[in-house]
């Protein structure tokens, strides 16, 4: 998809297959969709006069035959009560309007900035997100279903009468990249464990590479792992036969001497519990289990296409975690690259055994921040459910900075203690750490095991077993948390749409 800004001196000339017209509550139209209304002989004043459309939020009423425009057809699109709109419910009125022109023929939707006025919610950053949902939106799941074609033909998006700023061009061009960066991470979290192996995810990381001058990928499989002591990663994937894999994607973006931000994905590719198998209901859903490296990935390749001037580098450390006569067994005590060894009490805590050494990996970077992202716990969604990614930081500044680009993009984080009382409940007799931890708070816990191993660098952890998939938007990957992601990037760089 495409998207630029336009302008125009009369929209009933603008020629497009939909054009949507913004209005609030109060019905009130601005000067240019006045112009077309006089051009209509009042058609729209007559509809925004009836019961047929109120203003209300996220309501879009198509409107086919008006006279007067050039526009195939114009959809009324309701912002609600000026003064109640914020960032969280433009989002939510920008995915209805996506939902309604996704499913409208035609390629060239355009889009009246008549929402201009609000302070709450900034002009570049509506159009950003106008933009980027409407991208996310072109995305429908069809790779192993053939038989269901994408109907989608919307393939370009104008914002006109927006002034031609440079922040708000750079926004437009932004919101496709952070929607098509979305889109990315969705395919791959939708994909199944026979398709997307920890090899078919190094493939898509070397394909970044090719894709983009500024990206360099390196790919360590078990032998290179072996050689740099990573038993725990690799105590993850004994029982499958596919081969473990670390990816490294490498984006320079910035100066060299920046220090980068690092970025690392949970990849487990299938989580089937291993040993400590899980309970066959819903176990498909663990194909799910690589949304964090999804997450990396989608966020990669959408700073890329922005351009961000930062350096930053996505670390994935990908398995599959399976049962078998070669499979890790409770009990068992492995040694991570950090030299503290770990007692596997339960084999389905795997993704705190590919994390640690993945995070102690990353310190050969001198990293100016490390964010892991990980469907790490089941007890998240107890916490917090469907709508908010946990965040456990050991840096306040960094937790508060991505607190803030959760809120900016309507995809949010909310922060959990990282007090040292959790970690007491991690000791084992038999090794430096135990896997699990009695005693409840299992996505505290959870992440005090990643702390130990984060002591010398900025570190904050994303737990996403809530946002990753299945929430309301229906069954499937969400992408998220690309959207915070890229609005914590875009902030580093300075160059905030915002
Ligand atoms: N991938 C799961 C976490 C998960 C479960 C995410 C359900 C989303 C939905 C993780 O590897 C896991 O199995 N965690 C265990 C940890 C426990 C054994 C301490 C869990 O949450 O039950
Ligand atoms: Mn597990
Ligand atoms: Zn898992």
């Amino acid at each position: 998809m495409r998207a630029t800004l336009k302008s125009t001196s009369n929209l009933a000339t603008f020629a497009c297959d939909t054009l949507v017209i913004p209005v609030y509550e109060d019905l009130k139209l601005n000067s240019d969709s006045r112009a077309l209304d006089k051009a209509s002989k009042k058609q729209l004043a007559k509809i925004l006069a009836s019961d047929d459309f109120s203003g209300h939020l996220g309501e879009a009423v198509t409107l086919r035959g008006i006279a007067g425009t050039a526009a195939n057809r114009i959809v009324l699109w309701g912002l609600g009560d000026k003064d109640k709109l914020n960032r969280q419910a433009m989002v939510k009125a920008c995915d209805s309007l996506a939902k309604a022109v996704t499913a409208l023929p035609g390629k060239h939707c355009a889009v009246l900035s008549s929402f201009k006025t609000n302070k709450a919610v900034p002009t570049s950053w509506a159009i950003q997100q106008i933009a980027a949902r409407i991208a996310r939106t072109t995305y429908l799941y069809t790779t192993t279903k053939p038989s269901k074609k994408n109907p989608v033909t919307l393939a370009r998006v104008s914002i006109v009468n927006a002034d031609s700023t440079a922040a708000n061009r750079q926004a437009i061009s932004q919101g496709v990249a952070i929607g098509q960066g979305i889109n990315i991470a969705r395919e791959l979290g939708n994909l199944p464990g026979n398709i997307c192996t920890p090899k078919y995810l190094s493939a898509q990381a070397r394909k970044l590479a090719r894709q983009h001058a500024a990206i360099k990928t390196t790919v360590l499989g078990e032998k290179q792992m072996q050689a740099l002591s990573m038993d725990s990663l690799l105590s993850v994937g004994h029982g499958s036969v596919e081969e473990s894999q670390l990816m490294v994607i490498n984006y320079q973006g910035g100066k060299k001497s920046q220090k980068p931000h690092v970025l690392v994905g949970k990849g487990i590719t299938f989580d089937s519990g291993g040993i400590s198998l899980k309970p066959g209901a819903r176990m498909d859903e663990m194909k799910f289990d690589m949304c964090g490296a999804a997450s990396v990935i989608g966020t990669l390749s959408a700073i890329a296409e922005m351009k961000l001037p930062l350096n930053v580098i996505g670390v994935i450390p990908a398995a599959e975690n399976m049962p078998s006569s070669k499979a890790t067994k409770p009990g068992d005590v492995v040694t991570s690259m950090s030299g503290k060894t770990i007692e596997v009490l339960n084999t389905d805590a795997e993704g705190r055994l590919v994390l640690c050494d993945a995070l102690t990996y990353v310190e050969r970077f001198k990293p100016e921040s490390v964010v892991d992202i990980a469907t790490l716990t089941g007890a998240c969604i107890m916490a917090l459910g469907h709508h908010a990614s946990g965040l456990l930081s050991n840096n306040d500044d960094l937790a508060n900075s991505l607190l803030t680009a959760g809120t900016d993009s309507a995809d949010r984080a909310w922060q959990l203690p990282l007090w040292d009382v959790y970690k007491k409940q991690l000791s084992s007799p038999f090794a430096d750490l135990g896997n699990i931890a009695a005693g409840g708070a299992g996505t505290i816990t959870a992440a005090c095991f990643l702390s130990e191993f984060t002591e010398n660098y900025r570190w904050a952890h994303l737990d996403i077993a809530g946002t990753a998939w299945g929430q309301a938007g229906g069954k499937g990957a969400s992408g998220r948390p690309v959207g915070l992601l890229c609005q914590y990037l875009i902030s580093l760089a300075g160059k905030a749409a915002v």
